[in-house]
């Protein structure tokens, strides 16, 4: 076990005193720096197999999930870390700050988060800018989004200017349009919308395809708060329309897993435990229904290494963290990849 993982229990103890959102920044900055001096040890078990998904080598099945890197300013810490992918954003066209603060609450109780950042970010220029210089191994997937002020109606022209600007820098592409914090992105989700915005996404990328030489995946990322039949219209439109992949799930408005929390009534996306096992369901849905060939990557409450085998088991090809990694830290690293090595 790395120092990192093994100091982790003592920094918990000093990041929680901290609002969250402090702490996010604290630890972001301590990660560049200890990457920087070389401190940051890999994580990485022995044996871990690379895995061919979505046309790209991907060093093991572990990424980081959209949203704890949104600017890509740590994403070779997070590789050195063993991260065998790292999500960065969400990433909107224009800059733009995010809801007021605070905006990110712990339920310790609960080991989840609740927050409505509202896609605070540098601009999708920006973060190109740092993926270009990008040193890791790990693939690194761009998450794209609309700004907070582009009305629905143009939503498409926002997630065409993203898909554009980082094609060339990206290894894949993930359209967000289950965040709960930007109001009416969820609507995209429903039929004729994601029809429209995945068959433009998808005519642009060939476009791209030509001019690149490369093809770079797109894939969808949906909320975990969808009825059996928002399922099957949103699998139907993926099938027809050739997605090349779905990230499930993003956080729940749901707060029947964390009632009578004093928190529970922020407003926001809850995640970590109380997603786990609803995550899971819905993984297992869309494996029923998509082309056997589209993989899923499975995300929502995973804080152990048996959490990332019942994704896999459910159908997910690759797995990502968010809020374990908060609760366990870099523990849960090491213990997704050696759970997961011989699955
Ligand atoms: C503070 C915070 C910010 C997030 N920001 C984004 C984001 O910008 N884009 C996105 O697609 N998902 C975002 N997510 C959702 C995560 O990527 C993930 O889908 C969700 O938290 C469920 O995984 P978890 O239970 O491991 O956290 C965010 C989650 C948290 C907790």
């Amino acid at each position: 076990m790395s120092l990192a993982a093994q100091t982790y229990p003592l920094l918990k103890s000093l990041l929680f005193r901290l609002d969250a959102e402090r702490a996010h920044e604290w630890t972001t900055r301590m990660m560049r720096i200890t990457h920087s001096l070389g401190l940051l040890g890999s994580e990485v078990p022995g044996e871990v197999k690379p895995v061919n998904v979505l046309g790209l080598t991907f060093p093991n099945v572990l990424g980081l999930a959209a949203g704890m890197d949104k600017s890509a300013s740590c994403v070779d810490a997070w590789g050195a870390v063993g991260f065998g992918f790292v999500e960065v954003g969400t990433l909107t066209p224009r800059p733009q700050p995010g809801n007021p603060k605070p905006r990110l609450f712990r339920l310790p109780q609960h080991d989840a988060l609740i927050n409505r950042m509202g896609f605070n970010n540098p601009g999708i220029q920006s973060a190109v800018a740092r993926l270009q210089k990008r040193k890791t191994k790990a693939i690194v997937g761009v998450n794209i989004g609309k700004n907070f002020d582009t009305p629905n109606e143009r939503a498409v022209d926002d997630y065409l200017i993203c898909l554009k600007a980082a094609y060339a820098v990206a290894d894949y592409i993930a359209v967000n349009i289950s965040s709960p914090n930007t109001k009416g992105l969820r609507d995209l989700q429903e039929e004729d919308a994601i029809r429209r915005l995945v068959s433009t996404l998808k005519e642009e990328q060939a476009n791209l395809q030509k001019e690149h030489g490369k093809k770079v995946p797109v894939l969808v990322k949906i909320a975990p708060d969808l009825q059996p039949a928002q399922i099957e219209a949103l699998a139907r439109v993926f099938n027809e329309q050739g997605i090349d992949g779905v990230i499930a799930t993003n956080t729940t408005i749901s707060r029947v897993a964390v009632q009578g929390h004093p928190l529970a009534d922020q407003a926001g996306g809850l995640s970590g435990a109380p997603v786990t096992q609803r995550s899971t369901e819905v993984i297992r849905a869309f494996r029923g229904l998509l082309h056997p060939a589209t993989p899923i990557i499975g995300v929502g409450g995973i804080l152990s290494g048996a959490h990332a085998c019942e994704k896999l088991a459910a159908g997910a090809a690759l797995v990502q963290v968010y809020s374990g990694l908060v609760y366990r830290g870099p523990r849960l690293v090491h213990d997704v990849l050696a759970a997961t090595r011989s699955v």
